[in-house]
Order: structure tokens, then C-alpha cells, then sequence
């Protein structure tokens, strides 16, 4: 198989835990709903592939979600895996309590920096949402669960256009104050470019949020998922969010497109001399299978690049 040739670059960390969400945030996007056994296949394969974070699913209300409504099936055909953390979305206290049913040991509270995706996301104003949050990752810390603060639309919204970045450090600030042992800063509709990377992040750290806790969530709208990327890097973040093959989107943003795809991701890092503890053959093949379960090719240029269906 082809792999890139290893030229590390200064300034950038030595290994970066990639945080894998083909499974939620990849098929809670499909127009069909993937079979239980198919998904927990999918999971089995990514964790042979070397991923050790994969975001499983999510326990929000099955009808805004009805791809993932399975949750219940499907937690528990995974949760043996050994060496793997598998995160689960959780929207409220019925969400944590179906996790915590379950023995769920991640879970991840979903904000968002606008007033206009909370509503379509989440039925309630900004506030509203960090209100039900703030009980729900106290009981999880309580509960000794790890928990991470997703912050959507952080670099800009469909509906709302730009989004001013002291509106979005109000949020990352308001999830760390609550608990949260991680944030997430999602470009949703992936519009954001790396100067902008660059002054989030930098800007979090002036408001006192430090970089160790924060991931990065990007989607590849137009093309600079892997930009980016490289910008957090720079700025020193160490996890970051990809889904393999480049599945996902969100049902509540019509322009939201694929993830960053893990393969494109792992290509860039092995390049770099990143460990990631990822097998790039593993993984395309991975991704491959899921392609043939979802009728149609990866949007991974790396996937079809390395393909034995393409070559
Ligand atoms: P609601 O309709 O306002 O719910 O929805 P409610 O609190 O009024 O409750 C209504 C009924 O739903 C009640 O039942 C509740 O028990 C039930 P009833 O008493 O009428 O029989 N209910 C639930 N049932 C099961 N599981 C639950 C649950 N909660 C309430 N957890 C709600 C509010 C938050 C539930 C709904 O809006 C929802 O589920 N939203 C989820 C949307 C979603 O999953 N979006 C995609 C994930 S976010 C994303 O993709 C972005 C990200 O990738 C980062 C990025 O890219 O930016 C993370
Ligand atoms: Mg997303």
C-alpha cells in the first residue's frame, strides 16, 4: 500500500488521539438506517484499526434521531471492547440516564455557540440548553463518567452567518465552569479557515481555557477540514474528531456535510511523524466495507486513493 514518506515538521505534538464519530455523527445522517449488527461490525472494525476513542451513539429522543434510535441495541454489543472508550451523546437527564443504564463511561453534552442551531438542535434558547446541561454533567462527574462539551457552530451558522468569537468562548467558558473535562469546538457547517483556527483558540486561552482540554471538530464543506486541522496542531491541540471514510453531518444543519475523514487525517500525520496508533490499511478497508453497506463511494480522497476496488 502507498504511505506517505515520514518529514516531521517543528512545533507540532508528538502524538494526537484521534477522537472517530463515523458511527454517530457519520450515520446519524444516512437517509436509511443501517442495521444494529452492521454498526456494531463497523465499531468491531475500527477498533481493530487501531482507533481507541470511537463515539458510539447517541441517547437523544428516537424521533429527531431515528438512525440512532438502536442505541439500546447496539451500546451493548460494543462496550466489551478492550482498550477502547466509547463516548455517547447525551442531551438531557433522560439521555444520561439511558447512558448510565447502559454503563457508559464517556458521555458528551452537545452545545452550540448560536441561539438559532440550540432551537433546531435542541428545542431551547442557548440558555435553556446550558440550564439542562449543568445538572446533567454534575451527575456524571458525580457518577465518576468522563465528560465532554461539544460547542457547534463555532465558526459560523446557516442561519445566523458569522458568529462573533466572544459569543463562542461564552459558551466554552459556561461548559468548563459546569465540569466538562474536554470541549469540542465544532465547525458544523465547515466554513472556518485557519486564521480563524487561530484566533479562537488563542482567544480561549486569554479567557483562561487552556488548549489541554480542547479537541477540535471539523467538517470539510470546502475543503479545509485538513487546514485547519494542521492550524490546531500548531496552536497545540492533540485530539481531534474524524470520521472514517468522511461520513457525517448533522440532520438539524443542511449544510453540514462530511467530517473530516479519518483516513485523510491519519495520512497527514503519518506524513508528519504523528502517532496516532492508527493502521491506514486497517482503516481503508474499514471504511471501504461500510461504503459497500451504504451503496455508495467514500467521499475520503484517501479511501479512494488507496481503495483495491479503485486501483
Ligand atoms: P423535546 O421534544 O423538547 O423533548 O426535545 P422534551 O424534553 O420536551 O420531552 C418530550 C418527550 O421526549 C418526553 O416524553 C421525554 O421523556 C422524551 P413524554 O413524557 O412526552 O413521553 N425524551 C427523551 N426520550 C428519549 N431519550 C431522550 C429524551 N429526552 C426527552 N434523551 C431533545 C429535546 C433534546 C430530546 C431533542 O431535541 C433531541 O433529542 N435532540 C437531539 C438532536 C441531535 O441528536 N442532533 C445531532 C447531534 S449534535 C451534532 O451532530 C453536532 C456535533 O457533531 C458537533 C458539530 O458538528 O457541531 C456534536
Ligand atoms: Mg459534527
Amino acid at each position: 500500500m502507498t504511505l506517505p514518506v515520514t518529514v516531521p515538521a517543528p512545533g507540532l505534538p508528538a502524538r494526537v488521539r484521534i477522537h472517530e464519530v463515523g458511527a454517530r455523527d457519520g450515520l446519524q445522517n444516512e437517509k436509511s438506517t443501517v442495521p444494529t449488527e452492521v454498526k456494531a461490525e463497523f465499531v468491531r472494525r475500527l477498533a481493530e484499526a487501531g482507533l481507541t476513542t470511537i463515539e458510539a451513539t447517541s441517547f437523544v429522543h428516537p424521533k429527531w434521531v431515528p438512525q440512532l434510535a438502536d442505541a439500546e441495541q447496539l451500546f451493548p454489543l460494543v462496550s466489551g471492547l478492550e482498550g477502547v472508550e466509547l463516548p455517547v451523546l447525551v442531551p438531557n437527564d433522560r439521555g444520561l440516564d439511558r447512558a448510565l443504564a447502559l454503563g457508559a463511561r464517556r458521555v458528551a453534552v452537545f452545545a452550540s455557540a448560536t441561539e438559532s442551531f440550540a432551537k433546531a438542535n435542541l428545542n431551547r434558547t442557548l440558555d435553556e440548553s446550558l440550564a439542562v446541561f449543568e445538572p446533567v454533567v454534575r451527575r456524571a462527574k458525580g457518577e465518576g463518567v468522563h465528560v465532554r462539551g461539544y460547542v457547534s457552530m463555532c465558526f459560523g451558522d446557516p442561519w445566523e452567518g458569522a458568529v462573533p468569537l466572544p459569543q463562542v468562548v461564552r459558551v466554552c467558558k459556561a461548559l468548563v465552569a459546569m465540569g466538562c473535562d474536554e470541549l469540542s469546538l465544532g465547525d458544523t457547517i465547515g466554513v472556518a479557515t485557519p486564521g480563524h483556527v487561530r484566533a479562537l483558540l488563542s482567544l480561549l486561552n486569554e479567557e483562561g481555557v487552556p488548549t489541554d482540554v480542547v479537541a477540535v471538530h471539523f467538517h470539510d464543506t470546502y475543503g479545509q477540514a485538513l487546514a485547519n486541522t494542521y492550524a490546531a496542531l500548531q496552536h497545540g491541540v492533540t485530539t481531534v474528531d474524524a470520521s472514517a471514510g468522511g461520513l457525517g453531518g448533522c440532520p438539524y444543519a443542511k449544510s453540514a456535510t462530511g467530517n473530516l475523514a479519518t483516513e485523510d487525517l491519519v495520512w497527514m500525520l503519518r506524513g508528519l511523524g504523528i502517532d496516532t496508533g492508527v493502521d491506514l490499511g486497517l482503516l481503508v478497508a474499514t471504511s471501504d466495507w461500510m461504503a459497500g453497506q451504504l451503496g455508495r463511494p467514500s467521499p475520503s480522497r484517501t479511501v479512494r486513493a488507496l481503495s483495491h476496488k479503485e486501483q
